[in-house]
């Protein structure tokens, strides 16, 4: 079997059962190694919410803001991975279960290398952003959960998009929070309530969580 990849070799007959087809290869780099030399540690700040709640606003001042004061920060976007990583993904259940799996996976490699990783995803099943949360218990890289609570109403309202006014019209289906629901958190790290707060205000909140939290 030589010049055949380990894994897309699939064992046959005898040598089925012997060993597993995908083994881990190690670094000579421990997580320690990586963190102390960033000056930091990674994590993944995971903000939900509804289209147009202010997600990706609040995400994206708050890397601004970071990265000011030093730190090493990436903000990773719904939108933006959907234009790449998950171009061939769309809004069933089963699609987002899987853009947010993906997403999950980059976040985490993204933390490991020790950076602070702020994701705006509507991730609109409870039971997905559980999945998420274990995935990075498991791996031990710290998550805290941000739901950007803001009505349905006054999504509708700002509608920066535009995509509210087609699923009303019947342009698109699935829209989150219109067809297709969207399950609050039960129990999130950090409620930030956009109807009433500013932007800057909650940007400031979320900075106060993190440095409460010990991640700042
Ligand atoms: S998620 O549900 O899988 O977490 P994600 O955050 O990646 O969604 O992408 C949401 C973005 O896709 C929205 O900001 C919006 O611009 C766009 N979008 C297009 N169609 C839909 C839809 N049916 N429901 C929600 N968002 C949609």
């Amino acid at each position: 079997m030589q010049n055949v990849p380990e894994h897309i070799y699939t064992p046959q007959g005898a040598e089925a059962d012997q060993s597993p087809i995908v083994v881990a290869s190690e670094s000579m780099l421990s997580r320690e190694d990586r963190w102390s030399q960033m000056g930091q540690k990674g994590g993944v700040v995971w903000l939900t919410g509804l289209s147009a709640s202010g997600k990706s606003t609040i995400s994206r001042n708050l890397e601004w803001q970071l990265h000011q004061e030093g730190r090493k920060v990436f903000a990773l976007d719904g939108d933006n991975l959907r234009l790449g990583l998950c171009d061939d993904l769309g809004f069933s259940e089963k699609d987002r279960n899987e853009n947010l799996r993906r997403a999950g996976h980059v976040a985490l490699l993204m933390a490991e290398a020790g950076l602070i990783v702020l994701c705006a995803f509507i991730s609109p099943y409870n039971l997905q952003r559980s999945e998420l949360r274990t995935l990075c218990g498991q791996r031990g890289i710290p998550f805290f959960e941000v739901y950007v609570n803001t009505s349905i109403e006054v999504c509708e309202k700002r509608d920066p998009k535009g995509l509210y006014k087609r699923a009303r019209d019947g342009k698109i289906l699935g829209m989150t929070g219109y067809d297709s629901p969207y399950e609050p958190p039960s129990n999130p790290d950090l409620t930030l309530l956009t109807n009433e707060t500013s932007i800057t205000d909650a940007v400031a909140r979320l900075r106060k969580a993190l440095e409460t939290a010990g991640w700042l």
